[in-house]
């Protein structure tokens, strides 16, 4: 396996380690939303599963998707079990405004959207994959360290397969832009979101 240090993320903003101090400040909540998220990820993934582009769909697309539904309910079972070893339980309701501004950048109709909603995918992705590599050094506890640096993998591996199919799409349909200049642009969208979000115990926050 790909040690942290061989591989770069391509995120224009990086987490600094003192966003961890503000997150591991309340372990209920940040396993809480941290639950959540892994919630939402799986039916993502669901949701994109019969969405791929005609005529002619990337080969791997249901696998792909297929696979990264199957991990992220894995974590969440893993979530859910520290939750509830913890005396916890896992909350009715849950926001993210990170991933909401996010989707609001997605262009609605055709390839675009296909597109743009794959890469929104790729950006939470690489984003909880460098959360979860602080938090695997910053986490005291040895035993959660190494569930956060079990999930960086996953993560990484699902940020590489939304970000190749958004490729692929780009690739095989007729598409007038050029696919890196949108991924640049969103780039720069996510390090001006992840900037704007509030401090607090969640994956997705900023820090103070
Ligand atoms: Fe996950
Ligand atoms: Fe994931």
């Amino acid at each position: 396996m790909m040690s942290v240090a061989e591989f770069t993320l391509p995120l224009i903003v990086t987490t600094p380690d003192a966003w961890a101090e503000d997150a591991l400040e309340d372990l209920d909540s940040l396993l809480n939303d941290h639950a959540h998220l892994e919630k939402k990820a799986g039916q993502n993934a669901l949701e994109l599963l019969h969405r791929w582009p005609e005529p002619s769909p990337p080969e791997n697309w249901t696998a792909a998707m297929t696979a990264v539904a199957k991990d992220e309910v894995e974590h969440l079972g893993i979530v859910l079990r520290l939750i509830s070893r913890r005396g916890g339980r896992l909350t009715k309701s849950h926001r993210n405004d990170y991933a909401s501004a996010l989707r609001r950048l997605v262009r609605p109709g055709g390839e675009a959207e296909t597109i743009d909603r794959l890469m929104v995918s790729a950006l939470i992705e690489a984003r909880s994959c460098e959360r979860f590599e602080i938090l695997s050094r910053c986490c005291p506890d040895p035993q959660l360290a190494r569930v956060y640096g079990g999930l960086w993998a996953s993560e990484k591996g699902h940020y590489l397969s939304f970000i190749d199919l958004a490729r692929q799409v780009a690739d095989r349909t007729d598409v007038e832009e050029d696919v890196e200049i949108r991924w640049k642009d969103m780039l720069a969208s996510e390090s001006r979101i992840i900037q704007e979000q509030r401090p607090g115990s969640r994956m997705h926050s900023w820090y103070s």
